[in-house]
């Protein structure tokens, strides 16, 4: 368990300017400056993916950015990785998680106290609660105006390019401020926004996200909208940014409260929205609801790039900053990286809410590897039949928790949802075809494996209740189960089990695809004998996948499913195909390429001497070697 050392070292409450908080960094150790010239387009991003990945990689200031391809250079540093370990984390929310959730907890189960000493405590909770509130800057110049461009262009931000397939240059931490057409409702939101030219960026609100739908009134009206940007800042606004709270609760709000400060802000310069004096840059402009552009492909944080679509485009109206300012950036792709801490956080802080709408619920997990919203652990407390079908429901009917592909529950007594193996044993031990709930819903925009854009299956799992004892299974050694397997299916290249000690072992195979599906070509075949050496199985493709890499396994098959779809039993053996899917598979979608670093920078990176402690093993399965809790 990890302890918070670095967090209560010392105190540094005031650090809403980033450049202390970049000192406390350096104090710790926990900040590497490159001041090698890099270039924005995929060097810096590629350096910063594989430092992430690394076990106690460290947050990078690059103080020399440059663009080769316009032959520019930048006097503005940008930071990346901030969020990138426990350590980090804690530093930037500078109170343990566990406290925050119990006074959580504790103010959404309000009740009157009866002791004096008691009564005292609740008052000065309820005291603390005026510290949510923003206050406004009047007097004096607001930092982040310190500077002002006199005719906004982007262009003079280092703006990354991180993935060789991505359309242009993406701002990727950027603090997205709107507001209700009436005014009376605010929005902190996360999204990342597409550089067209120097006063144009696309505005990647999903649509069911709550930017989108203020953007939705002021559509209906004919207006237009107004959107500011800030960028850097207290580091706890980017996480905060990306909370996914309902609609019409305004982020800064939880800021005020996790900090136990007011967050001061002040009014943009070209529109009427607010945004904290102490961030680095502000961009400022409208939207015009009735212009949609293509945005993408980007390199998205599902390991895949996300395919065009249309979105909403700002029009800049204003780009202000700091003397001197600094560019906070993030790289999304295969996990591990960044947002691995930052869901985290997320998974902790909003157990207490979610608990307040899922009666029983004790504890869920969301690993980093089912990239968040693909897999869901649960664990609960069953008080009557159907309680874990009850609070499936209850996920994937509200908010952002709507997007949970898959979810797995198990029974109080389970091993801690961190504890995989441990997990794995207890769920395949109470496995049966009978506790299984395929149904279908909302999806996230990103999501590639749905037959259709934002709908989807969902699976439910319910390992709840006493482990089934009784099993016909036969058990083979992997050569010998291949042998019998390829007799059958001579599209199988390869196969590997895991969780043999169970009753229900995990069989992965790898598979050559030919213009047939593999859904097709098992269901003409009557597994017979095999049936019985079989429980599950994954169909993947030989080759894509390491078949001894469990870890990018789970991110594929958790990727590469639409539960409807995808999985089927035959003669009491579930199938799930994990293959890349075409039309064959009646998937008329594109299906899109994943996130790969350029072997060209690798090597640029490697001749400069910036990866001398990555070794090819790393560069292929690096995943294993992020730091864990
Ligand atoms: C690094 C990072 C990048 C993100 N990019 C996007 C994005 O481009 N579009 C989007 O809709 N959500 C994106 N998200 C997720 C949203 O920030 C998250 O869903 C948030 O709760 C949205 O806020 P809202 O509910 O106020 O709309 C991103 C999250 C992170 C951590």
């Amino acid at each position: 368990m990890h302890t918070h050392k670095i967090a209560h070292k010392q105190n540094f409450k005031e650090f809403g300017d980033s450049k202390k908080f970049l000192a406390f960094l350096q104090s710790c150790g926990e900040l590497k400056i490159i001041d090698e010239p890099l270039d924005i387009y995929l060097e810096i991003p590629h350096l910063a993916y594989l430092e992430v990945k690394k076990k106690y990689g460290k947050a990078l200031l690059f103080t020399y950015p440059i663009d080769k391809k316009n032959n520019r250079s930048f006097d503005i540093p940008v930071l990346m990785n901030v969020f990138g370990s426990f350590s980090r984390l804690d530093s930037i929310v500078q109170r343990p998680i566990a406290e925050i959730t119990e006074s959580i907890q504790s103010l959404l189960k309000f009740a009157p106290k009866k002791d004096l000493k008691s009564k005292f405590l609740q008052l000065k909770e309820l005291f603390a609660l005026r510290k949510v509130f923003p206050k406004y800057h009047r007097f004096g110049m607001p930092p982040c105006q310190e500077r002002i461009q006199s005719t906004p262009d982007l262009y003079e931000l280092p703006i990354l390019t991180t993935w060789p397939g991505d359309i242009a240059p993406f701002i990727t931490m950027g603090q997205v401020y709107t507001q209700s057409l009436d005014g009376t409702q605010k929005n902190l939101g996360m999204y990342r926004l597409q550089v067209y030219d120097k006063s144009h960026l696309g505005l990647h609100w999903q649509i069911h996200k709550d930017s989108n739908h203020f953007f939705h009134q002021y559509k209906k009206a004919g207006k237009k909208m107004p959107v500011s940007i800030a960028l850097g800042g207290d580091p706890l606004y980017i996480w905060c940014a990306q909370a996914p709270l309902p609609l019409g609760i305004y982020e800064l709000l939880l800021y005020g409260f996790l900090r136990g400060k007011n967050p001061r802000v002040c009014k943009c310069l070209t529109n009427e929205l607010y945004i904290p004096t102490d961030v680095d840059i502000v961009i400022e402009g409208f939207v015009d609801p009735q212009r949609m552009e293509l945005e993408g492909p980007f390199g998205d944080h599902t390991g895949f790039y996300t395919s065009q679509e249309p979105y909403p485009v700002l029009e800049v109206s204003a780009i202000t900053m700091k003397n001197s300012p600094i560019f906070p950036a993030s790289v999304v792709g295969k996990p591990p990286l960044e947002d691995k801490y930052m869901g985290y956080l997320t998974e902790r802080i909003f157990l207490p809410l979610l608990q307040s709408t899922t009666h029983g619920l004790l504890d869920y997990h969301m690993p980093e590897n089912g990239v968040f919203h693909n897999l869901i652990f649960a664990k609960i407390a069953p008080e009557y039949p159907a309680h874990a079908m009850q609070l499936m429901h209850a996920f994937w009917g509200v908010g952002q928790m709507s997007f949970v592909k898959h979810a797995i529950f198990v029974d109080w007594d389970a091993p801690d949802l961190q504890d995989y193996e441990s997990l794995a044993h207890y769920i395949l031990n109470r496995f049966s075809t009978d506790n299984l709930l395929i149904s279908e819903g909302v999806c996230d925009a990103l999501d590639h494996a749905s037959p259709n854009f934002a709908v989807g299956g969902k699976l439910g799992v319910c390992a709840i209740g006493k482990e089934i004892t009784r099993s016909s299974l036969i058990l083979h050694s992997d050569s010998e189960l291949l042998t019998l397997v390829e007799q059958k299916f001579g599209f199988v290249k390869d196969l590997k089990q895991y969780c043999i000690a169970t009753i229900n072992p995990l069989c992965m195979l790898a598979v050559q695809k030919s213009d047939t599906s593999l859904k097709e070509l098992i269901q003409a075949v009557a597994l017979g004998e095999l049936a019985r050496a079989l429980r599950i199985v994954f169909l993947l493709d030989f080759a894509k996948n390491d078949l001894h890499n469990p870890y990018m396994l789970t991110w594929r098959i958790v990727n590469s499913i639409d539960a409807k779809r995808d999985i089927w039993v035959q003669e009491n053996v579930v199938f799930v195909d994990a293959s890349d899917k075409a039309a064959m598979d009646n998937h008329y979608r594109q299906w899109p390429k994943e996130t790969d670093c350029s072997p060209e920078v690798i090597q640029k990176l490697r001749e400069l001497g910036l990866l001398e402690d990555i070794h090819d093993g790393f560069l292929k399965f690096f995943q294993i070697e992020s730091s864990s809790r």
